[in-house]
C-alpha cells in the first residue's frame, strides 16, 4: 500500500509540467478505438496489460467490470463511452493478442 502511494507520488512528480495528454483528451479522438486509447493514455504507465488485469482475473466478469468502471471513473478518466469500450478491451485478452 505504502509502496503504491510512493509510486504514485513519484509518477506525479516526474510528470511535472510536461504532462502527457490527459486520458479524457486522448481518448476523445473520434476515430480512436479502445486499444488506441490505452496506447495513448495508459500504456506509458501500464506496459503489461495481462499484469494490470491480474487482480481482476479471479472475479466474475460482472464484478470485474463494475470494479473497473468504478476505479476508472477516478483514475485518468476517459469519457463514459470510451470507458466502457476500454473495459471490454481490458477484459478480453484474446482481442489484445489478435491486434
Ligand atoms: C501517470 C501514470 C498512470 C496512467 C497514465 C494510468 N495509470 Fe493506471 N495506475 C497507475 C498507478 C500508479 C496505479 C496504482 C496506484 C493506484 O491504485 O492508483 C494504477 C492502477 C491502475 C489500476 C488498478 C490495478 C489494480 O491493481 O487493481 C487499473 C485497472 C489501471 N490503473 C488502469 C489504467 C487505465 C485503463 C489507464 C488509462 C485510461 C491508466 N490506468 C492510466 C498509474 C497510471
Amino acid at each position: 500500500m505504502l509502496k503504491h502511494l510512493m509510486l504514485s507520488a513519484a509518477l506525479v512528480m516526474s510528470l511535472g509540467t510536461a504532462r502527457p495528454l490527459d486520458a479524457a483528451e486522448a481518448c476523445a479522438a473520434p476515430d480512436l478505438d479502445a486499444e488506441g486509447c490505452f496506447d495513448r493514455s495508459c500504456s506509458f504507465c501500464h506496459r503489461d496489460v495481462t499484469r494490470l488485469m491480474a487482480p481482476y482475473a479471479d472475479l466474475a466478469p460482472e464484478e470485474a467490470r463494475a470494479e473497473l468502471d468504478r476505479f476508472l471513473t477516478r483514475h485518468h478518466p476517459p469519457e463514459a463511452e470510451m470507458r466502457a469500450a476500454l473495459i471490454d478491451w481490458l477484459l478480453m485478452p484474446e482481442d489484445q493478442a489478435s491486434e
